[in-house]
C-alpha cells in the first residue's frame, strides 16, 4: 500500500518556509514548482518562487521574462486571503557577482571581475548554477525574514543531468577552488594536467576550457584572490544546509514514469533520507491516463469488429495503447518507487502552460483527491 502525498497539508503547514522541487531534467520541475506556488498563494501564503531557466512561455505567464533576478509580483492571484506571489528567475552570473562583492572590498571585486578565470568561473562550470541557487535561497530566505516579505519559498532546482547535482555541486565548486587545487593548476603545465587523476575529472573540465586560452598569471590572481571569497560562501553554504535539514524546509522528488526518471528519483530520496534532509514525498508527473473504461485486450478484440481504416478502428487502436502504456508505467512506479514513500501521481495535461489559470488548473491536477491514476490490478 502507497501512501499518498498530501501536497495541500504540504504547501498550508506554516512551519515549512522553504519548499524544493528535485529530480532530472525535463520531469516538471520548474511547471510544478509555479504551480504550487500559485496554489500557495492563492491560499493565503505570502510565496516567492524561484524558476530556473523556466520554459519561456512560463516565464512570460510568471512575469520573468525579463532580464531581472529580483523577485516581482505575479498578476492574478487571489489575494483575498492574504497571499501574494513573487517569482524570479535566477542569473548565477550576478548572484555570483553579489556574493564577491559582498565578501571583498570594492577594487579587488573589481579586480576579480575582470579576471578571465572568474568570467569562465561565474558563466559556465556546471557546479556553478548548483552552488548559486544555494547562495539564491540563502539570500531570499535572509530577505524573508528581515522584511518580513515572504512566509513560504519554492524552489526551482537546477536542470542538471542528474538530481543529485543540487546537492553536489556547492561542494565540487568548493574541492576544485581549494587552495590545494589551485596551486595544482598553477603549477607549470608540464606536470599539472598530468596530476590530475581519475577522481578529479571535474578539475578538469574546467582545466579544458581555460588553459590555453588564459594565461597563469591571471589564474594565480584568481586564485589568491578567490580564496579569500570561498571562506565567507563556504559559511554560507553551512547556514543554508543546516536551514534545509531542519522542518523549516521540505524537499519533494519529482519524477515521470520511466525508469531512468524513476530510478534517480528513488535515489535522490534515499539520499535525502541518509544525509537527514526533510523528504516530503515523490510526486510522478506526466502520467498517462486513459477515460475509456476498456482494457488494451479489449480495445483489440473491439477493433477487430469494425471496419479496417475507420476512425473508430484507430481510436480503439489508441486506446489500446494508452491502457498499455499506463500499466507499464503503473508497474514501472510500484517496481523502482520505495514501498511506504509518499507518492503523487499527476496527470499528463493537454495544454501548454501559459498564464497563471493554467498553472492554477495543474495545481488542481496535482492536489486533486482522487489520488491520481493509480489503480488496484
Ligand atoms: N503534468 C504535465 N503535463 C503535461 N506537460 C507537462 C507536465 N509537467 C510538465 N510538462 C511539460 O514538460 C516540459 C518540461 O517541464 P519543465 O517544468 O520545464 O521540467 P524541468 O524543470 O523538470 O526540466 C515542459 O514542456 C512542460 O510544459
Ligand atoms: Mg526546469
Amino acid at each position: 500500500m502507497t501512501a499518498v502525498l498530501d501536497v495541500d497539508a504540504a504547501l498550508a503547514d506554516r512551519s515549512r518556509h522553504i519548499l524544493l522541487l528535485c529530480g532530472t531534467g525535463g520531469v516538471g520541475k520548474t511547471s510544478l514548482s509555479a504551480a504550487l506556488a500559485v496554489r500557495a498563494a492563492d491560499r493565503g501564503r505570502r510565496v516567492t518562487v524561484m524558476t530556473i531557466d523556466p520554459a519561456r512561455r512560463l516565464a512570460t505567464a510568471l512575469g520573468v521574462d525579463q532580464l531581472t533576478d529580483e523577485p516581482a509580483r505575479v498578476a492574478g492571484i487571489d489575494e483575498a486571503a492574504g497571499g501574494s506571489l513573487d517569482a524570479l528567475m535566477l542569473d548565477m552570473k550576478r548572484t555570483f557577482d553579489e556574493a564577491v562583492s559582498a565578501a571583498l572590498p570594492a577594487t579587488t571585486a573589481a579586480q576579480l571581475f575582470r579576471n578571465p578565470f572568474y568570467q569562465t568561473l561565474s558563466t559556465s562550470f556546471s557546479g556553478t548554477q548548483e552552488y548559486m541557487a544555494m547562495e539564491r535561497l540563502a539570500q531570499l530566505y535572509r530577505q524573508a525574514r528581515v522584511e518580513n516579505r515572504w512566509d513560504l519559498i519554492v524552489v526551482d532546482t537546477p536542470p542538471s543531468r542528474s538530481a543529485l547535482d543540487f546537492l553536489d555541486g556547492p561542494q565540487r565548486l568548493a574541492a576544485l577552488l581549494d587552495g590545494r587545487l589551485m596551486r595544482l593548476l598553477t603549477a607549470p603545465a608540464r606536470g599539472g594536467l598530468r596530476l590530475l587523476g581519475a577522481g578529479m575529472n571535474v578539475a578538469a573540465q574546467i582545466v579544458g576550457k581555460l588553459i590555453g586560452t588564459e594565461s597563469l598569471a591571471d589564474l594565480s590572481a584568481f586564485a589568491g584572490v578567490f580564496e579569500e571569497v570561498m571562506g565567507s560562501f563556504r559559511q554560507r553554504a553551512e547556514r543554508t544546509r543546516a536551514t534545509l535539514s531542519s522542518e523549516r524546509a521540505g524537499f519533494i522528488v519529482v519524477a515521470t514514469p520511466d525508469r531512468a526518471a524513476l530510478t534517480e528519483a528513488r535515489f535522490f530520496a534515499e539520499r535525502l533520507t541518509a544525509e537527514r534532509l526533510p523528504l516530503l514525498g515523490t510526486i510522478v508527473n506526466q502520467r498517462v491516463r486513459t477515460t475509456a473504461d476498456l482494457t488494451a485486450a479489449e480495445a483489440r478484440e473491439l477493433a477487430e469488429s469494425v471496419p479496417a481504416g475507420s476512425a473508430e478502428r484507430a481510436a480503439l487502436a489508441e486506446q489500446a495503447r494508452l491502457y498499455e502504456l499506463m500499466t507499464t508505467q503503473e508497474a514501472l512506479i510500484r517496481r523502482h518507487l520505495a514501498p511506504g514513500q509518499p507518492v503523487r501521481e499527476v496527470e499528463r495535461v493537454d495544454s501548454e502552460i501559459s498564464d497563471v489559470e493554467e498553472l492554477r488548473r495543474l495545481a488542481r491536477v496535482i492536489t486533486a483527491q482522487d489520488g491520481g491514476p493509480r489503480r488496484d490490478v
